[in-house]
């Protein structure tokens, strides 16, 4: 520990962070391993239920693609009470529909136009802060600061709002572990988005809260309890998940010098770093689903009503899919890591994948730009990624010189 940290607008608390990640868990791979070379689909005890679990590439993939006999609506189970009716346990044609009427905003096409006028002057406020610091903690002072502030932007919601947006993307997220405290976020949530949809209505802006109020489906707007479901849902989607991903890139890239240098020098591997970083860290480490007739998945027979865990982490470090997989490695020749499971697969697959890897990019490019001789600062946190659900460091803390 040590003097690099500096304080900031607002202070995150660690203690929050480590609990949403349940815990401290530095190497889960490993143990992936020994699961996977023992059966690549396994009944264990997760999170306290019985469910089977699937390590291998192949049989996640089918977990999450074969709607015949996987269904997304066991994720009601635990966040209909927390965030209402969301998309993500929606089926079949219900699920087609929706996501068709929201997935419009989140398009490359759509996404790519934020880059200039929002994702690329935020990171430059951002840098702008600590660049005369020559040090900074990059979780608190950067990558946990600035995906909330574009997608609040995206939304068209005060920047006054972020911190509590912080929080509340927080108690969301840690709310398997902290009920009420997640209870009570939810709550806070939905009051603070009714006030916004009630003003949209009255007055309509160019923004996504706009869209969404105006948005039909087969002719009827959308009912209030799915809009205010997917606007709760995007509260940790969107401000939750991405830092995650900027924290686990760096400290990749600042852990291996050689290869941080190489970025610096070639841009065009900017795209490969970003990706090579989903695949090695998965932020979210598990999709859920469940099983909707009597059937078999490896050598498992899995009963009908059975909860059935895709470990993406897992999935990330297949062997057969992907060659050396424990190495964090920029030059991947033959681009096995473009096809990782980060942001899951089929037709759940993640709806703000492009907006994340923008930001990524982004911020990649603009941190070597303006930050030469960059380097872990030996004085300061132990920095890991760690964590069981969701995996990120807590602390990234760096030295540079101004450029
Ligand atoms: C690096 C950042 C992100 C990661 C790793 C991530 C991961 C995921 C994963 C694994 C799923 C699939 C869950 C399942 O199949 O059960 C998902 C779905 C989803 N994500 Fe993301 N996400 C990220 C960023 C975002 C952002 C920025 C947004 C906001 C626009 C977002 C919105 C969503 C939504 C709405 C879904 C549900 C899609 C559906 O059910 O059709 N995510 N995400």
């Amino acid at each position: 520990m040590a003097g690099a940290v500096t304080s900031t607008e607002h202070d995150l608390n660690i203690a929050d962070l480590l609990a949403a990640n349940i815990g401290d868990d530095r190497d889960p791979y490993s143990r992936y391993e020994v699961a996977r070379g023992e059966a690549a689909v396994q009944r264990v005890n997760h999170l306290g239920a019985d469910v089977v679990m699937v390590y291998s590439y192949e049989h996640a993939s089918t977990v999450l693609r074969d709607q015949e006999r996987f269904s997304a609506r066991i994720n009601g189970k635990w966040m209909r009470p927390l965030l209402g009716r969301t998309i993500l346990e929606m089926d079949d044609r219900e699920h087609f529909v929706h996501r068709r009427l929201i997935g419009h905003a989140f398009r490359p096409s759509i996404v790519g136009k934020w880059e200039d006028g929002l994702i690329r002057p935020t990171v430059a406020g951002l840098l702008d802060k600590i660049a005369t610091q020559g040090h900074a903690e990059m979780v608190r002072e950067f990558t946990w600061q600035m995906p909330v502030r574009v997608f609040a932007s995206i939304l068209g919601v005060p920047s006054v709002d972020y911190a509590r947006w912080q929080q509340w993307a927080i108690d969301l997220e840690r709310a398997a572990i902290d009920r009420p405290r997640g209870k009570k976020a939810s709550e806070e949530v939905r009051r603070y988005f009714e006030a916004v949809v009630a003003e949209r209505r009255q007055a309509p802006s160019d923004d996504l809260i706009s869209d969404l109020v105006a948005a039909e489906i087969e002719g009827e707007r959308l009912p209030d309890d799915v809009l205010h479901g997917f606007l709760r849902l995007l509260v940790p989607a969107g401000a939750a998940t991405t830092y995650r991903l900027m924290g686990n890139l760096m400290l990749a890239l600042l852990s291996d010098p050689p290869q941080l240098e190489a970025v610096r020098a070639d841009r065009s591997l900017v795209p490969e770093a970003v990706e090579e970083a989903l695949r090695w860290e998965a932020p979210v480490q598990f999709a859920v689903r469940e099983c909707l007739v009597d059937t078999s998945l490896g050598d498992v027979d899995i009963p009908a009503g059975a909860a059935v865990t895709a470990c993406l982490g897992a999935a990330n470090r297949d062997p057969r899919r992907f060659p050396d997989p424990d190495r964090y490695d920029v030059r991947r020749t033959d681009k096995q890591h473009l096809t990782h499971m980060a942001f899951g697969d089929g037709v759940h697959r993640c709806l703000g994948e492009h907006l994340a890897r923008l930001e990524a990019t982004v911020a990649l490019n603009m941190i070597l730009d303006r930050f030469d001789s960059l380097e872990l600062d030996p004085d300061g946190f132990d920095a890991h990624v760690q964590g069981y659900a969701f995996r990120s460091p807590n602390a990234v803390p760096i030295r540079f010189e101004a450029a």
